[in-house]
């Protein structure tokens, strides 16, 4: 079996046009901007490259885009003051603070003081508590794009067997929740798991999110599953720099029923989701109806 290939970039370009078109309608009828503030301390180049394509995507769909730039010496105080501005500035509707933090800055309390309302990574928190008890939250972005993707291949997940690879709050612990609340029957699996190739073998939908290159072969897919592969790896091989994700795309493609490329496949669903939830922060806030199929 060759894998039919989930094409995210064009996915992506499509959730993208379906924001576009609510934010000019929001425009139109209520004379509403949604604004999304991106904050990023110090001067890590993949972080600079990250908040770049950030900007210009939101103002690619319309959206006020508010940056902030802060030196890697920034002391806690100062974000936690930048936090509380934004937090009250009505034209804006969703908050992100670039990770990783220099060192000397708690990320979690620096999470936390975003109003979770406006906290499009859905990592404050409450958000984490609303989506584990299966209430209305924000959910963050990477694991909002697998589901998009993995509903729209199969319709109904409901009963399949779900196995996640990785356990990091931002990706395998939120995938966890949200195929639960889709009714799979869901295992998390990890690094230290025991014969992670037979847990691995017993997924409909595999999920790959370890952050180590190609650690998922062909081998560990049952035949006709569907492979997501979140993995952004980049490796040297013969001398030349290559992206890799955290599936062995060639063996894993002769065996699975889909499989999501490296890159071009959840990569670019994350931005298109983060857009999304700024579009339905700006609904909640302003007690309009959230567009349908943007959020879980
Ligand atoms: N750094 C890498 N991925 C992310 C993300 O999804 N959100 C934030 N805030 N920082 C990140």
């Amino acid at each position: 079996m060759t894998a039919k290939v989930i094409d995210g970039k064009a996915f992506a370009a499509k959730v993208r046009a379906e924001v576009a078109e609510h934010v000019a309608r929001l425009k139109d009828e209520h004379g509403l901007t949604p604004g999304l503030a991106v904050v990023l301390v110090g001067e890590d180049p993949a972080s600079k490259v990250y908040v770049k394509n950030k900007h210009a995507s939101t103002i690619e769909v319309g959206m006020a885009s508010f940056e902030h730039r802060l030196s890697a010496e920034t002391g806690e105080a100062e974000l936690l003051a930048l936090i509380d501005t934004l937090n009250a500035d009505p034209a804006v509707h969703g908050i992100l603070v670039q990770l990783p933090l220099p060192g000397h800055l708690n990320s979690e309390l620096v999470i936390n003081r975003i109003d979770p309302a406006k906290d499009v990574d859905g990592f404050h928190i409450s958000n984490v508590g609303l989506l584990g008890t299966g209430q209305k939250s924000m959910v963050p972005c990477t694991p909002l794009g697998c589901l998009m993707m993995l509903r729209d291949h199969h319709g109904k997940l409901a009963g399949l067997n779900a196995v996640v690879v990785g356990r990091s709050n931002i990706v395998g612990k939120p995938m966890a929740q949200l195929l639960l609340g889709d009714s799979c029957t869901v295992t998390i699996a990890h690094s230290r798991t025991k014969d992670l190739a037979e847990v691995c073998k017993r997924a409909d939908i595999l999920v790959a999110a370890v952050g180590r290159p190609e650690m998922i072969t062909g081998d560990m897919v049952r035949p006709g599953a569907t492979v997501i592969d979140v993995g952004i790896n980049r490796i040297e091989r013969d001398g030349k720099a290559k992206l890799v994700g955290d599936v062995h795309y060639e063996s894993a493609a002769a065996v699975a029923g889909a499989i999501t490329p490296v890159p071009g496949g959840v990569g670019p669903m994350t931005i298109a989701c983060l857009l999304a939830n700024t579009m339905t922060a700006c609904c909640r806030t302003n007690g309009l109806a959230e567009p349908k199929g943007l959020t879980a």
